[in-house]
């Protein structure tokens, strides 16, 4: 399988560097339906349900909003190559087009007997692949690779980030942000995307920073190169069907990154976002208590106004996914937002105006009065050049101003809220 792999890429090596430049449009053939600046999402029961612990029942978007044939996309929660998705035409001229004699030649990882990656044999003192799952590596070792953010350069700010959406039981979550007219980073799961193509517009339509977190959810750094393209392509392509955007962030699951990943994840553009504060959240009543992921969230708010702070901010992991992740963020944020000078999604902390690859400026740029952050924060690859970073010009409103017909039941999420508060 690698052999073959590396023969393949020797063997189109010759003509690579003729079309390498492709590689990097690879976007503009995405179709899409829905107009980001302009959404409506239907209402059926499952865009108002408020029920967090209600499983998703499949419903069949609207065809003039979204059109899906299964056979022409990889397996739903299964490595973005299956369903022959690693032979289509389509793919094989994007993977084609990528120039791999210049990929780093760094080891597929293994995951031991407990699904966990093994790190056995790697030099953790030397980091040769900065492989964060190792280290927390997040700047690279090699050139010509986009370096990760970490957090946010701005003094007391909170990264606010979710990961693992969308779900169509999350919209009391939806509303509550709504109403605290709080902005997140989503990283929206490709599967996820596509099986709940509504959520995935209720997240651009609320004006959230929406950017990938895989189609299928798997430690990175254990992908072949083809795999791990696949993975980032299908979930673009994804994310662009449902939204019409095309996302240059990335979060990779687990943070499982490496320099050949990051290598792969630079060849479409994509940057990646860590985190510099882990809640677990995930993990409450799971692998540990609520009390544990309550102390840790208490700890975060300490940081807030205790001097930890003072020079830069932080990104926080957190997740949508469950009840009781939601409940501790809807617990958690008011006490966030008094500690903290400002809660704010990773594109406006990073000034970023084309966090996508489409015409679709980002206008929720930080406060013009907060303007003491030291001129030190680099932002790296795709977005280094000067049209990607705001000007601290005064810019006002959303970015969706476009027709609402999703009816937030504030009412019901209010009381719903308060049932979480008890
Ligand atoms: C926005 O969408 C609605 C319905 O989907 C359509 O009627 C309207 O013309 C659109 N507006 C613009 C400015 O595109
Ligand atoms: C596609 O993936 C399958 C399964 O992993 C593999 O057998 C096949 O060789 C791959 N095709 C190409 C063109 O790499
Ligand atoms: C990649 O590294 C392996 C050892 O880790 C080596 O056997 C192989 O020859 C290298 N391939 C290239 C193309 O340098
Ligand atoms: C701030 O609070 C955190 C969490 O309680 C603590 O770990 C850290 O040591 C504190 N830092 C300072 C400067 O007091
Ligand atoms: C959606 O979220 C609910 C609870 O929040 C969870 O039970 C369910 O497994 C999720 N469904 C999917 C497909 O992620
Ligand atoms: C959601 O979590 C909260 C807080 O843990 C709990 O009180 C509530 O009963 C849960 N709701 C559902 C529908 O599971
Ligand atoms: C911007 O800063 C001013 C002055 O500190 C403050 O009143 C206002 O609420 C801030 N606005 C936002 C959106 O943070
Ligand atoms: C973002 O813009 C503000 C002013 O609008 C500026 O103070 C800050 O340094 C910028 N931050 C970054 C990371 O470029
Ligand atoms: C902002 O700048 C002023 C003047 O240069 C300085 O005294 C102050 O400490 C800075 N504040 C922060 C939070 O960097
Ligand atoms: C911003 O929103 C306000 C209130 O809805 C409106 O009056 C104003 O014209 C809008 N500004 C822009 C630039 O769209
Ligand atoms: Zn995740």
């Amino acid at each position: 399988m690698q052999i073959r792999t590396f023969a393949l890429s020797a063997a189109i090596a010759q003509v690579a560097t003729l079309v390498a430049a492709d590689a990097s449009a690879y976007w503009k053939s995405f179709t899409s339906q829905v107009d980001p600046k302009n959404i409506t999402v239907p209402s059926i029961e499952q865009t108002a349900s408020i029920d967090p612990a209600q499983e998703c029942v499949y419903y069949n978007p609207e065809t003039s909003l979204f059109t899906f044939k299964a056979s022409e996309w990889p397996s739903i929660w299964e490595v973005a190559t299956t369903n022959g998705m690693n032979e289509t035409t389509e793919f094989l001229n994007l993977y084609n087009s990528i120039d791999w004699t210049k990929a780093p030649n760094i080891t597929v990882r293994t995951l031991d007997g407990d699904g966990n990656l093994d790190t056995t044999g790697y030099d953790s003192t030397k980091d040769p692949d900065c492989w964060w799952s190792a280290t927390t590596c997040t700047t690279p070792k090699i050139s010509d690779v986009n370096e990760d953010i970490s957090r946010c350069p701005e003094p007391e700010t909170w990264g606010l980030t979710y990961d693992d959406g969308p779900n169509c039981s999350h919209n009391a979550f939806y509303d509550y942000l709504q109403e605290k007219k709080l902005k997140a980073s989503m990283f929206y799961i490709g599967s996820n995307v596509v099986d709940w193509p509504y959520g995935a517009m209720r997240g651009v339509l609320d004006g959230h920073h929406i950017a990938s977190h895989t189609w299928s959810h798997p430690q990175m750094t254990t992908k072949t190169n083809q795999e791990v393209l696949a993975e980032f392509y299908y979930t673009q392509k994804a994310i662009k069907l449902a939204t019409g955007l095309t996302p240059r962030y990335w979060r990779p699951p687990y943070g499982d990154v490496d320099d050949r990943v990051r290598w792969i994840a630079s060849q479409l553009g994509l940057t990646a976002v860590i985190w510099n504060l882990d809640t677990d959240d995930w993990s409450a009543g799971v692998t540990t208590t609520v009390e544990a992921v309550e102390q840790s969230y208490a700890d975060f708010i300490t940081m807030g106004t205790n001097g930890t702070f003072a020079n830069s901010g932080n990104i926080v992991l957190t997740h949508e996914i469950n009840n009781e992740t939601m409940s501790l963020a809807v617990e958690n944020l008011p006490k966030i937002i008094s500690a903290y000078k400002q809660v704010i999604d990773v594109a406006t902390c990073y000034n970023i105006s084309y966090p996508y690859f489409e015409d679709f400026e980002w206008t929720n740029v930080l406060n013009g009065t907060k303007s003491n952050a030291s001129g030190s924060a680099t932002i790296s690859g795709s977005d280094a050049s000067a049209s990607n970073v705001a000007t601290p010009a005064a810019k006002v409103n959303a970015s969706t101003s476009g027709a609402m017909s999703l009816i937030p039941n504030l009412v019901m999420a209010s009381v719903f809220i308060a049932a979480l508060l008890l």
